[in-house]
């Protein structure tokens, strides 16, 4: 989502004369939009706001004239005064919620009004503001639908940070889409920090859930492919499960965190669901999709997390299988009801030595996916030049990346590729001659 709000805010202040810079010594203003969401995340902000300040410098003392710098993000949504006491040559501060003020706060700096710091959580919808050409126009691109989380989970800032759960309304989503794929988009990725609890109004004042919303926009002429991310197990309602089954465009992949195998462990994070509830949404999406590629997310080493607890973790791993997934060492946040059980917290060598047990297998479990499609064609969105010579990388239904020889004039297309070789983190293959040209 960060990736979405940045080239939202370039959105934004292009009809003010900026445009993007490919380094940041070119840049007069420079925006860091930041992450809050584990420790290392946040510690970056003030290692890369030291060196901005470096470049600055550099800039100036060459004649290339001042550079402000601005901090957006959950940081600075959660951190703000404490961002300007810490680095004062910050001149803006702004949270996720906020963004869209970027004309005003620049003006304020402008008027030489002091520092800006705007992190309230507004009640106007920053959507509202953007203007109406403010959207990805990427081949393969997102969409914000939803924001904020209500779940509280013991261990995550973004109920705190990105605030409480929105969701924008139908017809304004279906507007975005419609102008996305009129500038040559063929992938939406729908996004939401809890994108399958979304319930935006309709324009007659109904309620309609993330199944509506998918199966509005599936009718739209030339959307080849529909994903939606990221999702909390709660929410993956009978309906939702079918729509895997049933809407062409919904792609066979979906990432699916459930954080932790262990009932007691899943408990005190505050999921409000047991590891053999998650195994049933599990059984019952692949029982409408059997080729379902899954992903997830894990946390290792949450407090009170024993030997057994994390085995449950590896089990569950081992049940599910999954293509892909993200693996991370329980990091406390401030402010997070999990912060606060001090006395029960894991080292941090028997958190390093479990996850890497855990992406061991999880790193196992990826190639054993990306080995089975050998031999096998599928089709492939050609999205962009590689690095070798003539060669494209595309986007499989499964989310794999997938290297193939083929000129330039095709990305943009979807191509039936033949898989030669499955690899850890891509698949290698080549085109088939006779789909290339009908798929144009
Ligand atoms: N420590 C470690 N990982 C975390 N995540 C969220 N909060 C924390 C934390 N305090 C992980 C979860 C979530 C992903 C986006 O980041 O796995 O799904
Ligand atoms: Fe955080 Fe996701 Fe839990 Fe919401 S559902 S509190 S975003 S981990």
């Amino acid at each position: 989502m960060n990736v979405y709000d940045s080239a939202r805010m370039a959105d934004i202040l292009s009809p003010l004369g900026y445009s993007l810079t490919s380094t940041p010594d070119q840049a007069d203003m420079a925006i860091l939009n930041t992450c809050h969401i584990r420790e290392k995340a946040s510690e970056k902000t003030f290692s890369e706001l030291g060196r901005l300040r470096n470049t600055r410098r550099k800039k100036e003392a060459a004649g290339g004239g001042d550079m402000l710098i601005a901090v957006a993000g959950c940081v600075a949504q959660a951190e703000g005064a404490e961002i300007i006491k810490r680095a004062p040559y910050v001149s803006m501060v702004f949270g996720p919620q906020s963004y869209h003020k970027l004309p005003e706060m620049l003006a304020e700096v402008s008027r030489g009004s002091g520092k800006v710091l705007d992190t309230d959580f507004p009640v106007e919808p920053k959507f509202d503001f953007l203007p109406a050409d403010a959207i990805d126009k990427n081949l393969s691109a997102f969409l914000t639908v939803q924001e904020g989380c209500d779940k509280f989970c013991a261990f995550c800032v973004v109920p705190y940070t990105r605030g409480a759960e929105f969701s924008r309304s139908t017809p304004e989503i279906i507007d975005e889409a419609k102008r996305m794929i009129d500038a040559g988009t063929r992938e939406i990725t729908l996004l939401g920090q809890n994108v399958n609890a979304y319930h935006g109004l309709d324009g007659d004042g109904t309620s309609r859930n993330l199944t509506d919303l998918i199966y509005k926009l599936s009718e739209i002429a030339g959307l080849e492919r529909l994903r939606y991310m990221t999702s909390h197990p709660l929410e993956m309602t009978e309906d939702l499960c079918q729509a895997h089954r049933d809407v062409d465009v919904l792609m066979p992949y979906l990432h699916l965190p459930v954080q932790a195998g262990s009932d007691k462990i899943l408990e005190a994070m505050n999921r409000r669901h047991t590891g053999d509830q998650y195994r049933g949404i599990i059984e019952k999406l692949r029982s409408y999709r059997p080729d379902l590629a899954l992903s997830g997310d894990f946390i290792v080493g949450f407090p009170g997390e024993t030997e057994q607890d994390f085995e449950d973790t590896m089990q569950l791993i081992r049940d599910v299988k999954y293509s892909q997934a993200y693996s991370f060492k329980y990091s406390p946040r401030p402010g997070t009801p999990a912060a606060a059980l001090e006395g029960q917290m894991v080292p941090e060598d028997v958190k390093t030595e479990r996850l890497a047990r855990l992406q061991a297998l999880l790193n196992e479990q990826q190639i054993e996916f990306n080995r089975s499609f050998e031999g096998k064609t599928m089709p492939v969105l050609l999205e962009r030049a590689g690095k070798r010579e003539g060669q494209l990388i595309g986007r499989s239904p499964y989310m794999q990346s997938v290297y193939v020889q083929s000129p330039p004039h095709r990305i943009g297309r979807i191509a039936e590729v033949t898989i030669d070789e499955g690899n850890a983190n891509s698949l290698r293959g080549i085109l088939k001659s006779s789909s290339t040209e009908n798929a144009a």
